[in-house]
């Protein structure tokens, strides 16, 4: 059975204290809305994973990084490695993020390096990828997504890819309050896991969590999550109000 995931990428907001109140208020009332085997993930900037993964402890919402360094260490200054990441306890590492592509040039080359030394700590990568406005408006968005994963996710062994979890963010959806419809997402959902499938059978697709994420909040995760192919949603700025994102992760009840 695939996991059912909501995690909230906090991407570059909230100071070390504002982050810890947040934290709070989610570990307050996450019992009430959780359910039954909802993982919840927060994604904190760096300089608070420490802090937040304390803050953590005992709870069950779990911490994730919003990036590393493809390489395991050395003279990269500014950056940040798996293993660091790691050690604080934090289980995930979101990777390949849009906007990382789009501001940081982010390749797929990269993005394949860094999927493969998250997986090699021991670390859960959220791979994200998605179409841009244009690609989505041409018809291009299957091609798109099969050539993000050829390059970036199918270097990885069958056993290795079952540890990976999948977003799915259409970029033109990203912070613009446009949304995929829940029939768009369950589409492209159930084309990413047919390439899983095509290439490492349907067992392991089958066990493969597919996130979505764009613009979803506590208006339209109910309807998005009730598609067969969509296992829970990657959330930005809804992520950032503990009650939005507790209702967002509601949304599976
Ligand atoms: P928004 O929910 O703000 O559109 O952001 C989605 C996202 O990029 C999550 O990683």
């Amino acid at each position: 059975m695939r996991r059912k995931i909501v995690a909230g990428n906090w991407k570059m907001n909230k100071t070390v204290s504002e982050g810890l109140s947040l934290i709070e208020a989610i570990k307050a009332n996450v019992a009430k809305v959780q359910g039954a085997g909802v993982d919840v993930i927060v994604s904190p900037p760096y300089v608070m994973l420490s802090e937040a993964a304390k803050a953590l402890q005992g709870s069950s919402v779990k911490l994730s990084a919003q990036n590393c360094h493809q390489e395991e260490s050395g003279a990269y200054t500014g950056e940040i490695s798996a293993t660091m990441i790691k050690a604080i306890g934090a289980e995930y590492i979101i990777i390949g993020h849009s906007e990382r592509r789009q501001y940081f040039n982010e390749t797929s080359a990269s993005i394949a390096k860094k999927v493969s030394v998250v997986l090699s700590k021991g670390l859960t990568p959220i791979y994200c990828n998605g179409e841009v406005k244009e690609e989505r408006e041409a018809g291009k968005h299957f091609e798109v997504v099969q050539r993000q994963m050829e390059q970036e996710l199918f270097h990885l062994s069958a056993e290795e890819v079952k540890k990976v979890v999948i977003a799915y963010e259409p970029v033109w959806a990203i912070g613009t309050g446009l949304t995929a419809s829940p029939d768009q997402a369950q589409e492209i959902h159930a084309f990413i896991r047919k390439q899983l499938s095509n290439k490492y059978g349907a067992d392991v697709a089958e066990s493969i969590s597919i996130l979505y994420g764009g613009s979803c909040k506590p208006d339209n995760a109910k309807e998005i999550f009730s598609k067969k192919d969509v296992d829970g949603g990657l959330i930005g700025g809804a992520a950032l109000k503990a009650e939005d994102f507790l209702a967002i992760v509601n949304g599976f009840n």
